[in-house]
């Protein structure tokens, strides 16, 4: 394994759409579950040398110094590569000058900022706060503080929302000049505040569109697409995430964090009592060879450069066209062969999960 995810599931309030594992930060529940998190990494951490760490939440931001400093004994205990990439999620109002010195000398040289936008109503639906020129003080401040990674994550296509106004939000972001972009669009996920109350998805149609602007308008300014909803400018690829979308293994240490350790997938509970307990695990499964196989394709198809068929068949010992019903998608042009790579074709990127549904 060369990347470790650590879960920090506290957050300072609860955003209406948010279905991650998180709860209302308390100082007694983040020092017993630090305490807990040291004795999993202590238990299953098999001393390999670590190429990524991605400390994420929930907000790991909302943690004072004396919890990050605990936190960064838990991190000190990998061993890690000279040029470890090691991504901090923040909050943007979390964003101190002291908070930036602790993750400065604390070895992060990424940090990921939850913008999501900078619209008023797009804001009130989402129980957030963002203010652009709160953004880019702190954007100043990290970059002078000598991190120059970081990643902004857009959020669109929310109930009432506009291409107008996914315009003007991709605007502002662009003048913050960042490394990286991550964009979601709003998924209404089961038990959240915009569920109960009926919020709904918005039309297919407006979402495609917005994807194809998003597409459009970053690839202009210099951003490499390289993922189906990230983009970076050369040089800044999410190293830690290209481990998932390389189906490779790694670490999931925390509350409901998940992992794929030995050929295991593993998932952990979500309960913090029952985590604080030292039973970490809530299901865990050995793969088999066509499980594999599958998730290959789920995750790589995710890649803009698509699946290397001979790194397939040098993992697989099979051709991928004689594991799955490729012919037929590229005949239809689903999928697209190019240069010893197979890929989702661009104009279909969006219809990604039908087009995994027709071959697995
Ligand atoms: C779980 S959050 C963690 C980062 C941090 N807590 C924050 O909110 O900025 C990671 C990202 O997932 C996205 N996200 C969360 N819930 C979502 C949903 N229901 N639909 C689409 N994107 C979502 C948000 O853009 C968020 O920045
Ligand atoms: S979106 Fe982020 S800040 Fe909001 S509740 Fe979820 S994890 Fe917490």
């Amino acid at each position: 394994m060369e990347s470790v995810y650590i879960h920090i599931p506290f957050c300072k309030s609860i955003c209406s759409y948010c279905d991650f594992c998180k709860m209302l930060y308390t100082s007694r529940d983040s020092l017993r579950y630090l305490e807990a998190l040291k004795c999993e990494v202590e238990e299953y951490y098999l001393g390999d040398c670590i190429k990524t760490i991605y400390i994420g939440g929930g907000t790991p931001s909302v943690l004072n110094p004396e919890e990050l400093a605990k936190l960064f004994e838990i991190v000190d205990l990998f061993k890690k590569t000279t040029t470890c990439e090691i991504t901090f999620e923040c909050n943007p109002d979390d964003i101190t000058e002291v908070l930036i010195d602790i993750l400065k000398v604390n070895g992060v040289n990424r940090i990921s900022i939850g913008m999501q936008s900078f619209n008023t109503e797009k804001l009130i639906f989402m129980e957030r706060i963002s203010d652009f020129e709160d953004i880019k003080n702190k954007i100043n401040l990290i970059n002078n503080k000598g991190i120059y990674n970081i990643n902004l994550d857009l959020m669109y296509g929310i109930p009432g929302e506009g291409i107008d106004i996914l315009k003007k939000d991709l605007k502002m972001l662009l003048k913050l000049n960042p490394e990286h972009i991550s964009t979601y669009s709003l998924i209404v996920e089961d038990n959240t505040k915009i569920k109960i109350r009926g919020d709904e998805n918005i039309d297919e149609d407006l979402d495609a569109e917005m994807y194809k602007y998003i597409l459009k308008k970053l690839k202009s300014k210099g951003y490499i697409h390289y993922e189906v909803s990230n983009f970076a400018k050369d040089g800044y690829f999410s190293k830690h995430n290209l481990t998932y979308w390389n189906n490779k293994e790694y670490y999931g240490f925390g509350l409901g964090a998940a992992g794929y350790i030995n050929g295991f997938r593993y998932e952990n509970t979500k309960n913090i009592d029952t985590y604080c307990e030292g039973n970490y695990r809530s299901s865990e499964a050995l793969l088999s060879k066509q499980e594999t196989m599958e998730y290959e394709l789920i995750l790589g198809f995710r890649k803009v450069e698509g699946i290397n068929l001979q790194e397939f068949f040098d993992k697989y010992e099979v051709n991928i066209q004689e594991a799955f019903p490729i012919k037929p998608l590229l005949k239809n042009k689903d999928l697209i062969y190019k240069n010893g790579y197979i890929f989702i074709s661009p104009e279909k990127r969006y219809l990604m999960n039908e087009i995994l549904l027709k071959l697995i």
